[in-house]
């Protein structure tokens, strides 16, 4: 791979501010300083470091943000700012499936198609958790009607899918491995019930870092992506 694409690639910015870098002799691979931006670079054995610190090659990287409300689940859109804009790493990245524009909570951003594909394919049956709040309070039914599934308007039947709760209460956690367009909303307003609130807080064994404040995203540790790619 090329050093000025590898770099770019890392997050030392666009080729332009890569080449300024190079130039400015801050880059060294084996112990040598590379001035050339077409300089072949063997990402497996080659030592690059930068400003005194090693760079690893990262095939793929591995986001987790906490999506606030008003932002689209998209990388582009004409109307809304995007999911991408919160997350400005010089990567390809896309949000691993969809939060409505008002559902805050987890979402994964990656360049990583396998793994997107792996949490949203409904083959997988990946858990989903997410808390909501309603206009009305839970009853009884509502539990054993969410188990078995229950008839969207569209007649669709949704999969088993399970409500932690208590009766009386306007709010909860739902568990779905599916992800139908507005799935919980529909699935609420199909008992009686309208969501006023919704936030993801966990997919598969990766459960959203309550550090975060809504906006703010980091990168997964190791343990985190294989946790989600086992999931
Ligand atoms: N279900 C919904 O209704 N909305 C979401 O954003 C996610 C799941």
């Amino acid at each position: 791979m090329r050093i000025d694409k590898f770099l770019a690639h890392m997050g030392f910015g666009t080729r332009k501010e890569v080449r300024k870098l190079l130039k400015a002799r801050k880059v060294e691979v084996n112990g040598v300083v590379v001035k050339d931006p077409g300089y072949n670079l063997n990402v497996d054995t080659d030592k690059v470091i930068v400003k005194g610190e090693e760079v690893k090659y990262k095939p793929f990287v591995y986001f987790m943000l906490n999506k606030p409300k008003g932002y689209v689940s998209a990388t582009v859109d004409r109307r809304y700012p995007t999911v991408v804009d919160l997350v400005p790493v010089h990567r390809k990245i896309f949000p691993v499936g969809r939060l409505d524009i008002d559902t805050e909570g987890l979402l994964i951003l990656t360049d990583d198609g396998q793994l997107a594909h792996h949490l949203t394919s409904p083959k997988k049956e990946v858990e989903k958790e997410y808390y909501f709040e309603l206009d009305k309070p839970l009853e009884e039914e509502d539990f054993s009607k969410i188990k078995t599934g229950i008839r969207l308007e569209d007649n669709y039947l949704t999969k088993p899918a399970r409500l932690l709760g208590k009766v009386g209460d306007k709010h909860g956690t739902i568990v779905i491995t599916e992800g139908k367009y507005h799935q919980v909303k529909r699935m609420f307003l199909a008992l009686g019930k309208t969501v006023v609130y919704l936030k993801r807080i966990r997919i598969g064994g990766l459960i959203l870092d309550n550090k975060l404040s809504p906006g703010e995203y980091r990168e997964l540790t190791p343990e985190e992506i294989l946790v989600l790619k086992n999931s």
